[in-house]
C-alpha cells in the first residue's frame, strides 16, 4: 500500500479484514509478516502425520511451508473473517483438493473442534485481539492433545509502538508478559523461544518473537 488509510480503518482491518480493503490488507500482511510467520512455523517438532491448526491465518499464503513439515498430516485453518477464509481457499485450492487442508469461519474461544484433536496449534499476530485471553487459552488447552504445542508469533509492545494505529484497540505484550499470560493457568510451559530483533515488518522494521509452549497433562 502506497498511502495508508486512516488509523481507525487500519486498526479495524488488522483486527478483522473486511470489505473492499480486505484483500489489499491481507496481501500486505502476508508479505510484511513473512519473516515472523516462517520463524514461528519452524518452532515445534512436528511428526510427519501431525494434525495441525492455525488460528487467524489471514490468507494462508505461507501454508506450503507447513505442508512440507507434515507430508502425511492435515492442516485446519480458522479465521472469523469470511473474506480471509474465502481468500485462503483460493490461495490454497491445491491443498483443499488433496483433502490435506480444511478452512472454516470460527472465533477463537469457541471453536467447533474435538477435545485433544490437535498436535500443534499456531496463531500469529492474533494475540493482540484476544478480548478474553483466558477463555481463548482454555479453548486451546481443550483442543490440544497433552504434550502438543501452542506456537505464538507476535511483535513486542516496544516494536508495535512504532506503528501509530496499534494504539487503537491492540493489546500488546512484552516478551515476559506474553509468557506469563500463557503460563498463568499452569496449563502450558514455555519450551522454546526464537527472537529476531530486526525482522522486516509490514510498515516499519519490527521484531519477531516466536514462543512454543507445551500443553501440560
Ligand atoms: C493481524 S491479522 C494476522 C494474519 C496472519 N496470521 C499474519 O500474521 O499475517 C489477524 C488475523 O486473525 C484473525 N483473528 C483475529 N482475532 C481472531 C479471533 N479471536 N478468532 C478468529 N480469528 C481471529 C483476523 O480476522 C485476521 O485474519
Amino acid at each position: 500500500m502506497d498511502t495508508l488509510p486512516p488509523d481507525e480503518i487500519m486498526a479495524a482491518q488488522c483486527r478483522r479484514p473486511h470489505g473492499e480493503l480486505a484483500s489489499t490488507i491481507s496481501a500486505s500482511m502476508s508479505k510484511g509478516n513473512a519473516a515472523l510467520i516462517l520463524q514461528t512455523y519452524q518452532l515445534p517438532e512436528l511428526a510427519p502425520d501431525a494434525q495441525v491448526l492455525e488460528l487467524g491465518m489471514g490468507n494462508g499464503q505461507h501454508f506450503p511451508v507447513l505442508f512440507e513439515r507434515i507430508p502425511h498430516g492435515h492442516l485446519s485453518g480458522f479465521d472469523y473473517s469470511p473474506e480471509m477464509v474465502a481468500e485462503a481457499r483460493t490461495v490454497n485450492a491445491q491443498w483443499l483438493a488433496q483433502e490435506r487442508l480444511s478452512l472454516h469461519e470460527g472465533r477463537l474461544g469457541n471453536l467447533p473442534l474435538a477435545d485433544q484433536s490437535m498436535d500443534a496449534i499456531f496463531s500469529i499476530n492474533t494475540l493482540y485481539f484476544w478480548d478474553e485471553p483466558q477463555a481463548c487459552l482454555a479453548d486451546i488447552y481443550r483442543i490440544l492433545r497433552p504434550g502438543g504445542t501452542l506456537n505464538l508469533g507476535i511483535r513486542t509492545r516496544t516494536s508495535m509502538a512504532k506503528i501509530s494505529f496499534t494504539r487503537l484497540g491492540f493489546q500488546c505484550y512484552e516478551r515476559d508478559e506474553a509468557i506469563a499470560l500463557v503460563e498463568s493457568q499452569q496449563h502450558f510451559q514455555l519450551i522454546r523461544l526464537d527472537y529476531s530483533p530486526d525482522s522486516h515488518g509490514q510498515f516499519a522494521a519490527m521484531d519477531a518473537l516466536s514462543l512454543c509452549f507445551r500443553r501440560l497433562p
